[in-house]
Parts: structure tokens; sequence; C-alpha cells
């Protein structure tokens, strides 16, 4: 059997995963995603035209990849439909794309529960991306959640969103929801549409296997939002880390093959909660123009600072992580002098990441020397300026991972091949 790949980001999201996967894809038959739902965002450029993938894995460019949604995804199937049509609209082949019976729906009470889960959270809010995600994952714990599989069972469906709707009409008041009858009405719709993409998840996975496919399984979202290891509360629903990856899809550890961790050259964060190597001046500022950092789900301007390499240890050893990818080096141009977090101390103790959140945390930060250089034509580890390959080597270094491409501009050729 040919084992899976898995692809995670290892901050907080946004370290160019799609792109990632779009490069690696051409060496697989399948690309899968595992969780998480639309609160993703990844943008593409198809000629002219600019889309932004929500659901449909980042191997959609590769025409002979065969794109896989997982169980342990929440998906507003209103707005899988139109990314479907958006895409197909542009040319792209979308009869390739299978949704697991097994992914569970967002509705819209699930975005309106989530806005006001938000405001009752106050100034400790969470900055969620107000998609829903949250209370959808809440419903699949809860056991009210509704599948994928139910599209089959029209009048049931429309039972359980009756059900659903009723049990938190106290929680949903004064929130704008649309009437049951248009939820209902546009589900329905949206599941005759839908049907055709919906398989029986387990099996579909499980054949690719024994048909010796490759499969290339890409996260969502970054190992530090994780539910239950990144920096709770101030996390996503869903488990983004590696081991997520067998839970989402319904196959064994067995399974697995390598774990490749995408890693920005800096740290950016969207939303709230503890991000210790922020920087609140004009360095932060200028990151966020070189780097384009600002969110494509939600356009909000993304936090920035220097890379964490406390941080980035602690994803190396959730995720096993075999290889780093590196992208945006090119972002750090200018820079004077970069800064590396190597370091957490608390009352002159050293800490490990778990205390991220502290109040009297103090932070080691090693500064290296920067360059002025451009990077966007260099395509080999020996023609980067000398002080980008010794900030590249450090940072392996401080995660003792190596690191297998760098990413040098926005295009697809901008890569620099490590081995
Ligand atoms: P939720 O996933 O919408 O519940 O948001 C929870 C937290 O995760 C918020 O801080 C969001 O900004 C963050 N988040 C969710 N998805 C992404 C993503 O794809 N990239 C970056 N941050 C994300
Ligand atoms: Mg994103």
């Amino acid at each position: 059997m040919t084992k899976a790949d898995i692809i995670v980001g290892i901050q907080w999201g946004d370290e160019g995963k799609g792109r990632v996967v779009d490069l690696y894809a051409q060496d697989y038959d399948v690309v899968a995603r595992f969780g998480g739902g639309d609160n993703a965002g990844h943008q593409i450029k198809v000629g002219d035209v600019d889309i932004a993938l929500r659901i449909v894995p980042s191997g959609v460019l590769n025409p002979n990849v065969e794109l896989f949604v997982g169980g342990g995804t929440v998906i507003n199937p209103m707005g899988l439909v139109d990314e479907l049509d958006r895409l197909a609209a542009i040319g792209v082949d979308i009869s390739r794309v299978r949704i697991s019976d097994r992914a569970h729906l967002v509705l819209p009470y699930h975005a309106a529960q989530d806005r006001a889960s938000e405001r009752a959270r106050g100034a400790g809010a969470i900055g969620t991306t107000g998609r829903g995600i949250g209370p959808a994952y809440i419903d699949k714990a809860a056991r009210t959640g509704i599948t994928f599989g139910e599209f089959t069972r029209r009048e049931s469906l429309a039972e359980k969103i009756r059900q659903n709707l009723l049990h938190r009409a106290a929680l949903l008041e004064g929130e704008n929801v649309p009437s049951e009858e248009d939820i209902i009405g546009a589900t329905l719709d949206a599941a005759e549409r839908l049907s055709p993409y919906v398989v029986d998840g387990v099996a579909y996975i499980h054949e690719k296997f024994a048909r010796d496919k490759r499969v290339l399984i890409e996260g969502a979202q970054g190992s530090l939002l994780d539910v239950g290891y990144g920096t709770y509360p101030y996390v996503t629903s869903s488990h983004t880390i590696a081991g997520g990856a067998c839970i989402g899809l319904g196959i064994g550890p067995t399974a697995i093959g390598r774990v490749i961790g995408v890693v920005k050259a800096y740290c950016t964060r969207v939303g709230a909660g503890p991000f210790p190597s922020e920087l609140h001046d004009e360095r932060g500022e200028r990151l966020r123009h070189a780097g384009g950092e600002f969110g494509t789900v939600t356009g909000r301007p993304r936090r920035c600072g220097w890379f964490d390499a406390v941080a980035g240890r602690y994803a190396v050893a959730l995720n096993g992580l075999q290889a780093l990818v590196i992208t945006k080096l090119d972002v750090l141009t200018g820079f004077e002098r970069i800064g590396i977090v190597t370091g957490y101390r608390v009352r002159g103790q050293e800490v490990g990441f778990t205390a991220a959140g502290s109040p009297d945390l103090e932070l080691t930060v090693e500064e290296m020397p920067g360059w002025d250089e451009p990077l966007r034509e260099v395509r080999t580890r020996a023609a980067l300026p000398q002080a980008a390959q010794r900030y590249v080597a450090r940072l392996e270094e401080a995660l003792a991972t190596p690191a297998e491409l760098v990413s040098v501009g926005r295009e697809r050729s901008e890569l620099v091949r490590m081995h």
C-alpha cells in the first residue's frame, strides 16, 4: 500500500499551505481535506481570475487529481454550491470532487450562534471567522448535527433542521436568522445539487489505498489553532494537527507516510489570543504590508511578528514533522536585523509553549543580520544571500527539522529547492 503524506500548517494558519499543496499535488492522485470548513481560505489565481477556495482542496488546479473532502470537515452546503459554480465557470472540472457522507452541515443558524456567542464573550471574544464552525462542531459532539449522508432522506433532514432551530430559539433571539422555511428550502436545494458528489467516505478513501493511489492530505488552519493543543480557548474547533488526519478521514496511523510542515519565515495570527512574538511597532506594520497579511476569509489585518522557535518546536512535536517548507522568505528582505524568539521565561525559569498566554512571559530574542537583495529570482540554496542562508539554517536548527523548499515570491516557480 502506498502511504499517504500529510501537509499541515505549524503556526496559526495562513502559512501558505494552499500553494504548497498545489505544488506537491502534481505527484499525487488524490488530495484530501480532513477538517475545518469555510473558515479556511486559499486565494488562487487562474489566468487573471482570483478565486478563494474554502472547501475544495488546494490540489484543484492539477487536472489529474481527485479531490476529497473528508468526514472530519463541516461544510456550508450553500457556500459549497457557490464555490463549485465559480470553479466550473472558469473551466475547472468539478466532477472530481467527492464529499464524505460523514461530513457535517453548517447551516445559517450556526453562523448566527457563532455571532451570538462571540458577543456574549465580550472582551474575551475569540475573533472567530463568524462562519458557524464552532457551533457546527458543538452539534456534532452533542449528537444533534446533520451529516451529508442525510441528503438522501429529505423528510428527516427537514425535521432535524426544525428541531435544531426549536432547541436554540432562546440562543438565537434577536439574531438575524433566515426563517425555518427558507433554511429548509435552501438546504434541500443544495442537497439536490450536491448529492452526486456525496460518497461513503470511508469506503472511498480505503478504495484509493487498495488501488495503490497516492494520497496527499491537506491540513486546514494551523497547529497552534488545534482545539486540544493550541492556545485554548483561542483556537478553532477542530483538530488541525497531523493526528487529526486519521480521525478526519477514517484511516489508521499505519496509513501515513511523511508529515511535512509549512511555516512562514515570520509569524502571523488573525483573531485574538496569545502571540508572544507579535510586534506592535513599525516592524510589524512592515511585515503586514510587505507580506500582504490580510485575511482571505474576513479581510482582517493579520497580527505580525518574528519567527517563534518555541512555538515551532512545540508544533514539530505535535505533528511528528519530518520536513519543513518555509514560505515568504522574500518578505524579510530589507530588514536590517531579523529576530527569532528562541526561549520563553517566567520569573527567570525557562518554560515551554504552554506558557504562551502567561502575563509574566519574557522572551529570549536572538537577532540575526538581514539582507537587502531581492530573492525572487533565486532558485538554489547557494544563490541565496549569505545572511538569508544563515537565517534558514538557524530555523532548521532551532526546529531540528530540515527544510526541503523555501518560497521567495508569489508565483508558482518562485521557489528554492533546498536539496
Ligand atoms: P473559527 O475557526 O471561525 O471558529 O475561528 C477561531 C479562530 O481560528 C479565530 O482566531 C480565527 O481567526 C482562526 N482561524 C480559523 N480559520 C483560520 C484560517 O484558515 N487561517 C487563520 N486563522 C483561522
Ligand atoms: Mg488562509
